[in-house]
């Protein structure tokens, strides 16, 4: 093996001449490099992905994702000094810095199987990036990895020994979905980690260019990668928090939203993310979680990986919780019944599914034999369909002949909320749309069968409305749940 010239001098005038590459065009890689491209309209930024589909979607007018003012960054830099295409080879040769930004999910076979991250993606890039890198690369990791994932990617670029140089860096994201744009443009911090000087002012001096340097942090390479993991812990670990206290609201008469309020006035605990829910979704809390508790055990710390794995416990509770609620609160019996579901993506302004609690909450229902209408403004029905269907199928692919079948005809999909409602027992809205709030409620409350239930998972809806309305409406954290209950 050869050695990885960690520490090899990158001067800083070839700045005028960088080119930058991403490896991957996913929801990270595509919209982090639109912004660098637009922010920096003289560096060439190359994103490749092996997705012929989805890099053809990148080319068009119907970008792969839905992310508020993306399709105004992207239109103002393609074709200028944004490229989008396959051409991973020819993108690494000519890059000075190569982002790797490629998927790295939870583990579904082997050693670590629901756990660990899958790093074979990241591998491979590391593996592709040494055989066809010429002259000198900074590598720099976007994509969320275990600590000490750097050290690995050291050695598999070293192994080519074709001459080529190398500086790896940590360069967390942090960007939520939805406000994709506006964390990029204005993020809070953003985190480089690293050992070469010069490799890191290189990165700096890209992002400085709209983001002040008191922003830019700098640590080592394995506080960067750590500082990742943590702050998705740490920011699961409030949903958890406030979704475990609604369970109590709703036994105690307190109001969960009050509580949050009460408690946000803290300055030592802010008010943001205490926003009681269905459940946290996305692709990353629950991957990040189950990767650190596994980092943990690895290890010998038990106790703290029991600790965060709590936060992954609690979340499939409420998820359960809510699903077994519509069914006790019905007459202990949703066979049949019509259920409007208003919302299917993990969270408002994206079209993202991975991980939504939606998922888990209508394959619930569905078991009950309820009949599912589904309605979300950004998500198509052959996403839907193959969610549902994942959310079938076991640990081994197993998917049983009665799952495929209630998949296949218990669920419809509407074109809007009133389509869903109509005729329904009971609504259940799973994602805070705002369009959601606007709708014509006598309308809809007018459509449906009596009791009209209203099961809000997201406390989007004013509760003294819907109740004046004639609607029987369930909110998370929040008495009248317990209240209106048939006792089974
Ligand atoms: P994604 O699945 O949307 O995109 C990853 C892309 O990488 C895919 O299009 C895939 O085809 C491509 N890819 C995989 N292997 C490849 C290879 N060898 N060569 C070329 N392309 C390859 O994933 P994402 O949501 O963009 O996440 C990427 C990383 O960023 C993950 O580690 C994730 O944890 C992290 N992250 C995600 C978010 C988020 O909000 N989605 C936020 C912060 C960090
Ligand atoms: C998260 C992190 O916020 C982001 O920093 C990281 O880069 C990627 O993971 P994302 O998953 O896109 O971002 O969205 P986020 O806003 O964090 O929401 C995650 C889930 O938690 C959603 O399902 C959301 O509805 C839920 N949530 C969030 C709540 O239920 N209550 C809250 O108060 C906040």
């Amino acid at each position: 093996m050869c050695d990885v010239n960690e520490n090899v001098s990158f001067p800083l005038f070839r700045l005028k001449h960088m080119k930058i590459c991403c490896i991957g065009a996913g929801y990270v890689g595509g919209p982090t490099m639109a912004m660098i491209a637009k922010q920096c309209p003289d560096i060439p930024v190359h994103v490749v992905d092996l997705n012929q589909e989805r890099i053809d979607a990148w080319n068009s007018d119907h970008l792969p994702i839905y992310e508020p003012g993306l399709d105004e960054v992207v239109k103002e830099a393609r074709g200028r000094n944004l490229t989008f295409s396959t051409r991973v080879d020819d993108a690494i040769q000519e890059a000075d810095i190569i982002f790797i930004s490629v998927n790295t999910p939870t583990k579904t076979f082997g050693i670590g199987a629901g756990r660990a991250a899958n790093l074979e993606f990241i591998e491979k890039c590391a593996r592709q990036i040494a055989k066809n890198a010429k002259g000198h690369k900074i590598v720099v990791e976007k994509s969320t990895l275990p600590v000490r994932t750097a050290e690995a990617v050291k050695r598999i670029l070293s192994s080519e020994c074709s001459g080529a140089t190398f500086d790896v860096l940590s360069n967390p994201e942090f960007l939520a979905e939805g406000t994709a744009i506006d964390d990029l443009l204005n993020p809070d911090r953003v985190l480089i980690g690293g050992e070469s000087e010069d490799a890191i002012e290189t990165l700096c001096s890209v992002y400085a260019r709209w983001i002040s340097r008191e922003q830019i942090l700098t640590t080592n390479l394995w506080s960067s990668e750590l500082s990742k993991l943590t702050a998705n812990a740490f920011l699961a670990q409030r949903v958890s928090s406030i979704n475990a206290m609604s369970a109590l609201c709703e036994e105690t008469g307190a109001d969960i939203d009050e509580v949050a309020r009460a408690i946000g006035s803290d300055s030592r605990i802010g008010p943001k993310f205490l926003k009681a829910s269905v459940g946290f979704g996305g692709s990353c809390f629950q991957k990040d979680i189950l990767n650190l508790v596994y980092l943990c055990e690895h290890f010998g710390l038990r106790e703290v990986a029991n600790y965060w794995e709590q936060v992954v416990v609690m979340n499939d509770y409420q998820k359960r919780r809510f699903s077994e609620d519509i069914v006790k609160t019905m007459f202990n019996t949703v066979s049949d019944k019509k259920i409007g579901i208003w919302g299917f993506a993990f969270k408002k302004d994206t079209n993202d599914t991975r991980e939504s609690a939606a998922i888990y909450i209508c394959r619930d229902l569905l078991r009950e034999r309820a009949r599912l209408c589904i309605h979300d403004p950004r998500v198509p029905e052959k996403q839907i369909r193959q969610e549902l269907l994942l959310a079938c199928t076991d640990m081994s692919g197993h998917l049983t002949e009665k799952d495929r079948w209630l998949v296949e005809n218990n669920i419809s999909i509407a074109n809007d909320c009133y389509e869903a409602a109509d005729d329904a027992h009971a609504i259940a809205v799973l994602t805070e749309w705002d369009q959601f709030k606007a709708l014509d409620f006598e309308k809809v409350h007018a459509s449906m069968h009596r009791p009209s239930f209203l099961f809000d998972g997201r406390n989007l809806l004013d509760q003294a409305a819907m109740d004046a309305i004639g609607f029987e409406m369930h909110s998370i954290g929040k008495s009248s749940n317990r209240k209106n209950r048939p006792s089974s």
